[in-house]
């Protein structure tokens, strides 16, 4: 009969840190995490990036969306450590059109999922897949805006890829 000795134990089921380097918004930042601990809350809670928001923390609304190496991921279902060397923008380094079109079209109330909603265009854009209005309500329908901003959301969007 086998029987596990402590040495045995697999030290990620024991929580040992690990030391990651993000980049996030052209700056290296070096932090100690634990294996579990969400890239949502290393931004939120190791490094005060607060922009980015927990609306659902399940996946499930976008508002933690963020840019990874260009592409658009959900932090709050990404582990930190997975992203040890990525390049990460959150909207405290993003300066893009979209952002005054959102002005423009009225296309937040409480503001609470725009940051999301705005990287998540970005990222929506650079994948180039999206054209009508339906293709980019499609593409963007996995951030939900709870005050009712949707379409003035797509809106901007639209003028933001050139569709006035
Ligand atoms: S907080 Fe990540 S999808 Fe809702
Ligand atoms: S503006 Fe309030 S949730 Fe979208």
């Amino acid at each position: 009969m086998l029987i596990a000795s402590p040495t045995q134990v697999n030290p990620v089921s024991k929580g040992t840190p690990k030391t990651i380097t993000l980049h996030i918004n052209g700056a290296a930042h070096t932090l100690e995490v634990l294996p579990y601990v969400s890239l949502l809350d290393a931004l939120r809670e190791y490094l005060d990036l607060t922009g980015t928001k927990k609306g659902c923390d399940h996946g499930q609304c976008g508002a933690c969306t963020v840019l990874c190496d260009g592409k658009r991921v959900l932090s709050c279902l990404t582990l930190a450590v997975m992203k040890d060397g990525a390049e990460i923008t959150t909207i405290e380094g993003v300066d893009h059109p979209l952002q005054q079109g959102f002005i423009d079209h009225d296309a937040f109330q409480c503001g609470y999922c725009t940051p999301g909603q705005i990287c998540s265009a970005i990222g929506m854009m650079q994948e180039g897949k999206a054209k009508t209005r339906l293709e980019v309500q499609d593409a963007m329908s996995g951030n939900l805006c709870r005050c009712g901003a949707n379409m003035q959301i797509i809106d901007a969007i639209m003028e933001g890829m050139g569709h006035e």
